[in-house]
């Protein structure tokens, strides 16, 4: 376990480590449940007093249903916004998140965590940034691009795409209003298919990279979305100049134990519950199973 006490400055991860067992969860109560879409739903969960997640943008935990079992899921909320709680944002898809979207505010939930190597945000300090987020890929990165928004002060622009499926699918609606009004973010986003009420831009997310221009030796960015998205998303970072050092991107593996032992989500002889999720390009272009 990982968490982390203000008081005491422990953290979840060595609370893991007093109980000297990397698989007895934490429990952590679930305060609050917003539905996003027809499939996704966000959970506040509040973690025992004085203990603290202390994690970084991009990382995940294990959450466990009591009798049903474990899942993988990324930390949504920023470290900077914090406060005792977290958010996740959950799609229903099998046993554990279907059991998870059946629980009601009160519920408690098992939690290990947090794992993986989030996003290297301090080195995007100064640089411009650039976000592409598709469908739930949206989770993972509105971590990092809150904990950006709250130190605004400190990285040069800041420019998200965004794209969903529909406009039904699109997630956190309030705050893509949020940035999208913001004068000091970049925000476009798109659906691969409209509707009558949509009046914004249609087609994949690759279509958004045309809309923006940007100084490449200055800029890191960051994306996480479908398999079937990098390969197309790469190319157009690329092509913008980007580097494949300074172009970050979260892989998402069948994983198990989330802390190097099953072997679950080996990539070559990487393990990404370890050395990942997050990769800069530069790390996994040889890997052909990477993508
Ligand atoms: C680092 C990381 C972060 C993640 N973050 C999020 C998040 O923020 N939100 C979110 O909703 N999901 C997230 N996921 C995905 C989530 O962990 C999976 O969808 C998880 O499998 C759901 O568990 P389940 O029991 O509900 O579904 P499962 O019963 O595991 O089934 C989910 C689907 O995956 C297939 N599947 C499961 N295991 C295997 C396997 N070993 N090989 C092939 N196919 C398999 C099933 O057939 C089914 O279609 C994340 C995954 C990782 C690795
Ligand atoms: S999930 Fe078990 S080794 Fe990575």
């Amino acid at each position: 376990m990982i968490l982390h006490h203000p008081n005491t400055t422990s953290t979840l991860a060595e609370q893991v480590e007093i109980k000297e067992d990397l698989f007895m969860p934490t429990m952590a109560q679930i305060t609050s449940i917003k539905k996003m879409t027809e499939l996704e739903k966000v959970f506040t969960l509040q973690l025992p007093e004085g203990v603290s997640l202390g994690n970084r943008p991009g990382q995940f935990v294990e959450v466990s249903v009591l009798g049903v079992g474990e899942a993988p899921i990324s930390i949504s909320s920023s470290p900077s916004r914090s406060n005792g709680t977290f958010e996740l944002c959950v799609r229903r898809v099998g046993d554990v998140t279907n059991a998870l979207h059946n629980l009601q505010p009160g519920a408690m939930l098992g939690l290990r965590g947090p794992f993986g190597r989030g996003f290297p945000y301090e080195k995007f300090r100064g640089k411009e940034v650039l976000f592409a987020a598709g469908g739930l890929g949206l989770a993972p990165l509105r971590s990092l691009i809150n904990q950006v928004i709250d130190e605004r002060a400190t990285f040069g622009r800041v420019i998200i795409l965004y794209g969903a499926r529909s406009p039904e699918e699109l997630l956190f609606t309030d705050e893509l209003k949020e940035w999208a009004d913001r004068d000091d973010l970049e925000f476009h986003v798109t659906v691969d298919r409209g509707n009558d009420d949509w009046q914004g831009n249609v087609g994949v997310i690759t279509t958004l990279f045309k809309k923006i221009s940007i100084y490449p030796r200055n800029t890191v960015a960051a994306t996480c979305g479908p398999p079937v998205m990098y390969r197309f998303v790469l190319m157009e970072l690329l092509a913008k100049g980007i580097s494949e050092g300074n172009t970050y991107l979260s892989l998402e593996r069948h994983m198990k134990c989330g802390v190097g032992k099953c072997g679950h989500c080996q990539i070559n002889d990487v393990y990404a519950c370890q050395s990942g999720p997050v990769f800069p390009y530069s790390e996994i272009k040889g890997m052909e199973e990477a993508l």
